[in-house]
């Protein structure tokens, strides 16, 4: 039986951080599927399409990895793809109540959806894509925060806003 699970969050846009769980997620399943929030009472810098494209891009050659969007209740996307795992990254102490929070909720509105948490790498523990905006949008560096390719998006962004 193919091993499914999801990773879900709002990619706005996707660092290096997101991308060691993806992978590490992928070495664990056979199937990962990266959905995007699309929400749009959330301020994203990115709209969906740009946040999908993005993870699209780095992840091309990433076998077993696809990515997709989705918009309301997380578990009503599970079961669309018939997903019962969601794997989410655990940087610090301080990401811990959220992530229970949702856990537990989720959990509670589909009791055949578990969450698994993975520890984040210590290298990337401190990341987090509103600090990378932050940088960008005040011209600093970081590219050793996300790939390349965001970071062309990222700066053609903060240039067309001016
Ligand atoms: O990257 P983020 O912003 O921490 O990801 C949060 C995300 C997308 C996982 C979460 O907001 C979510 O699942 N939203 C969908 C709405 C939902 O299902 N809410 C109930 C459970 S909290």
């Amino acid at each position: 039986m193919m091993t499914r699970a999801v990773v879900p969050g709002s990619f706005d846009p996707v660092t290096y951080g997101h991308l060691d769980i993806i992978q590490r997620a992928r070495r664990l399943f056979d199937e990962v599927v990266v959905a995007v929030l699309e929400n749009h009472s959330k301020q994203f810098l990115f709209p969906v399409e740009e946040r999908v494209e993005m993870l699209k891009e780095v992840t091309r050659d990433w076998p077993g990895v696809t990515v997709d969007y989705f918009s309301g209740l997380l578990v009503t996307y599970m079961k669309k793809v018939s997903a019962r795992v969601i794997v989410r990254g655990l940087r610090a102490l301080s990401d811990y109540e959220y992530e229970l929070q949702m856990a537990l909720t989720n959990h509670e509105l589909d009791e055949e959806v578990e969450t698994i948490f993975l520890a984040s790498s210590a290298h990337y523990s401190f990341l987090s894509s509103r600090m990378v905006k932050e940088v960008a949008s005040m011209g600093g560096k970081i590219s050793d925060f996300v790939p390349p390719y965001v970071e062309q998006k990222l700066k053609a962004k903060f240039k067309e806003r001016g």
